[in-house]
Parts: structure tokens; C-alpha cells; sequence
């Protein structure tokens, strides 16, 4: 028996950050170290997703997780044990394979991740060192920087506004706290701006402030406004960054923003992103047009792929065949990496590494159901990913991830590189 040869896989039911069950895998070394870890769940997912196994039927609105987590306690068990934890890629291979479905249907997407997580926790565990440490593998690792949502729309706040994310970037600051420090500043700016003009009415999923505009231009303007109140000049110190997350609105050449009350093809949407760019200081755009809207994922690039990010998420799906035939087609830069998206975290990382060697930008990313499980503060540094995207500057789900980068970075002590400007893919 080795020091990490897995004894024990236990999963069981917990709650996520909007009161919904989740399932979280607790998995035991031979020696007793052991790793946990719980899985998140979106509520704009990509048709390509690796899908989670809820029970249906009326118990908790039907997202009850029994189901998956008797996949743990049974299936995944079964195939995991006397395992060595140190093959990750077998593990996921086993698990993929017992599972036998293309989107990990029959034992759930959720229950595969969490465990695929939480042998990655074990390991590192048995290695005595915090999860970035042990992914990063002895090789220089820079601080990712944070895209950080003010305003939380689309599937997030019941579609007030059409856009889902509109976020700020700080690629001038000196260092992950200092990207935070002055991320805080614009938050509390951005709140303020909504109490005085009668705005404000809570936050929406991710804990961005709830967008009470009438277009999604009065929230670009009030974004704007935000930076500039709290002491930045946008487009140099701090930028703007949006989730159009536009497959929530619209297919190819049918795009419905509900706000404008107004309805357009590939064209017009792609108009209307480049009059914003024109108009905002805008450094990243994630999902501009919709997951099957390739040719317009195409025009948007060759457009702006030298002066702006362009981010695929639903439109990838962590998939790294997809990436792949990206680079081929440039139909992006940039690519969102969601671990329960591709189901497993050798599927994530293989999608990550295919990204990043053809130069994209790579964006280590939550998903709007969170809970305190911090592994992809830990992924998003030791895979030197360059970027995180968490969510806002409010509830913990989401600040338990920005804190745990500054111990991180702490504990990097004078050799903390910050990613900044660096993350982006165009120069
Ligand atoms: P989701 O949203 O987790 O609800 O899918 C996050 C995103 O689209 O980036
Ligand atoms: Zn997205």
C-alpha cells in the first residue's frame, strides 16, 4: 500500500450560496490525510456542459442531489478505492468511463467533480503543501488578476438587463491586494452612486449590486461613473469587463435584448458590442455572441481581438477539442475554465494548457452557485493561470476566494509576481 492510495470516498448533501443542495466528496489517503471538496452549480450553462444529476420531482424545487451523491457513496466508490491519488488522470479517466455517458449524465457531472476536486485535495495534503503549491509544481506562478462584477444582470437578477456581468479589471495595480484595495473603493463608489440616485434595490447572485437601469448603456455609463468617483481613470488604471453571455438571450442572428425592446441578427449585435467598445474603456469581452454563433465569434475577433479580450465560455465549454479548433479558426483569445463544466480537473487542465500554449488568455472562473470551497482560488495561482473571475466584492462564497489569494500571496512573500496587464492576450 503507498502513502497515497485512496481508503475512502464519501460524499454527502450540503447547500449552496443560493440555498440550493450540492454535493461535497470527502475522499482518505492510506495514512488518514484526507481531501474535501464541494461542487458549484451555474444557472447560464452552456449546452456543451458536463451536466449535474438532480433528482427532479418536488423536493427542493427538484434540485436535490440524492441521486449523485449515491453515485459517490456507491459507483465512484467502488471503481476509487485502492487508487493511487497521484494518477489523477486515471482517476478521471475511471470515472469518466463507470460514468459511460458523453456529458457524465448517469452519475452526475457534480458528483464526478467534486470527488475529481477532492483527490486533488488529498494529494496535496499528502504532500504536506497548500493546493497552488503543490499544482504549481516548484515552477514560477504569478498572481491571477481579478475580474470583479459591480452589477450582476442577465440570468443572475431575472434579467433586469440583458447584459449578465459587467465587471472591473485593474491591470495597473501593483499586486493582487492592491488590484482588491481599489476594486473596494470602486464597489462602495458603485453602491453610493445607487442609493443617491435611487438605484438601489440589493444584489443579484453573484453579489453585484441588483441593476436598476433602464439600458444596458446606463449601466456601462454608471460603471464608468463608479471608477471615476473613487479616484481611477478608466481605460488606464482600471477597465471594464462584460459578460454579454449572450446564448441567455439569443442563438445565430436572433438576439432578443428585452430592455432596448429590441431584436437583432449577428450583425447588429456585433454593431452594437463595437459602438460600447468605441464608446467604453472596455479591455474583455466574454460570450459576445451566442454558443452556436460561431461566424459571429469570428467577426468579433478578427474586429477587436487586438485591443480587447475574447472570452469563450458557453461557447467553450472547458473543452479543449473545442479550443483546439479555435486556434484554427481564431474565433477567440481568451478562454473561461470551469472546472464542473468539463467535469474533471485533467479535462480542465487540458483545455487550460492547450489555451494557454497557443497564447490565449486563460480565466480560472466560479460558477453563480458557489459555496466556500476555495479550490479555484488555489488552481487560478498554481496553474498560473493569469486570471480569476469570482464574482463581486460582497457575500463570502465569493470573498472566501479574493481572501484566500491574499494569504496566498502573503505566503509568496517578496517573490509574489501579480500577473496584471500580462494576463490579457493582446499587447
Ligand atoms: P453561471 O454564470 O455560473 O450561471 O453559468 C457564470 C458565467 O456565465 O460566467
Ligand atoms: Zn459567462
Amino acid at each position: 500500500m503507498t502513502d497515497t492510495e485512496i481508503t475512502d470516498v464519501k460524499g454527502r448533501r450540503v447547500w449552496d450560496s443560493r440555498g440550493r443542495p450540492t454535493v461535497e466528496v470527502e475522499v482518505t489517503l492510506a495514512p488518514g490525510v484526507k481531501g474535501r471538496a464541494i461542487a458549484p452549480a451555474g444557472a447560464s450553462t452552456g449546452t456543451g456542459e458536463a451536466v449535474d444529476l438532480r433528482d427532479g420531482g418536488d423536493t427542493f424545487g427538484g434540485y436535490d442531489v440524492t441521486r449523485a451523491v449515491g453515485s459517490v457513496n456507491k459507483d465512484i466508490r467502488d471503481c476509487l478505492i485502492g487508487m493511487d491519488a497521484d494518477a489523477q488522470w486515471a482517476i478521471d479517466k475511471a470515472m469518466i468511463e463507470c460514468d459511460g455517458t458523453p456529458n457524465k449524465a448517469r452519475l452526475g457531472g457534480n458528483a464526478i467533480v467534486a470527488t475529481s476536486m477532492a483527490v486533488l485535495h488529498a494529494r496535496a495534503a499528502a504532500e504536506k503543501l497548500p493546493l497552488w503549491r503543490y499544482l504549481a509544481a516548484g515552477n514560477p506562478v504569478r498572481m491571477p488578476l481579478p475580474e470583479i462584477q459591480i452589477f450582476g444582470g442577465g440570468a443572475h437578477a431575472a434579467r433586469r438587463v440583458d447584459i449578465q456581468d459587467f465587471m472591473v479589471m485593474a491591470p495597473a495595480a501593483a499586486s493582487f491586494a492592491e488590484a482588491l484595495d481599489w476594486t473596494a473603493e470602486i464597489y462602495r463608489a458603485a453602491g453610493l452612486f445607487m442609493k443617491q440616485t435611487g438605484r438601489l434595490q440589493g444584489v443579484a447572485d453573484e453579489g453585484g449590486f441588483w441593476p436598476a437601469f433602464k439600458t444596458n448603456e446606463e449601466a456601462l455609463d454608471a460603471l464608468v461613473h463608479a471608477i471615476e468617483d473613487a479616484g481611477f481613470k478608466p481605460g488606464t488604471d482600471v477597465g471594464i469587463s462584460l459578460d454579454v453571455a449572450a446564448s441567455e438571450f439569443g442563438s445565430r442572428d436572433n438576439y432578443q435584448l428585452t430592455l432596448d425592446d429590441r431584436k437583432l441578427d449577428t450583425s447588429g449585435m456585433l454593431d452594437l458590442l463595437a459602438g460600447w467598445l468605441r464608446d467604453y474603456p472596455i479591455l474583455s469581452i466574454e460570450d459576445p455572441v451566442a454558443e452556436d454563433d460561431t461566424e459571429g465569434f469570428i467577426a468579433f475577433t478578427a474586429q477587436h481581438g487586438k485591443i480587447c479580450q475574447v472570452i469563450g465560455d458557453d461557447f467553450f465549454v472547458t473543452n479543449a477539442g473545442r479550443v483546439r479548433a479555435s486556434i484554427d479558426a481564431h474565433s477567440a483569445n481568451a478562454v473561461l475554465i470551469k472546472l464542473n463544466q468539463a467535469g474533471s480537473v485533467t479535462e480542465a487542465k487540458e483545455a487550460l494548457r492547450v489555451a494557454s500554449e497557443a497564447g490565449y488568455g486563460t480565466i480560472v472562473s466560479a460558477r453563480s452557485g458557489e459555496t466556500e470551497d476555495l479550490t479555484i482560488a488555489h488552481l487560478a495561482v498554481g496553474w498560473n493561470a493569469g486570471q480569476l473571475k469570482v464574482g463581486s466584492f460582497a457575500r463570502s462564497e465569493r470573498m472566501a476566494k479574493w481572501n484566500e489569494c491574499l494569504r496566498i500571496e502573503e505566503e509568496m512573500g517578496s517573490s509574489a509576481a501579480f500577473a496584471g496587464r500580462s494576463a490579457l492576450p493582446f499587447t
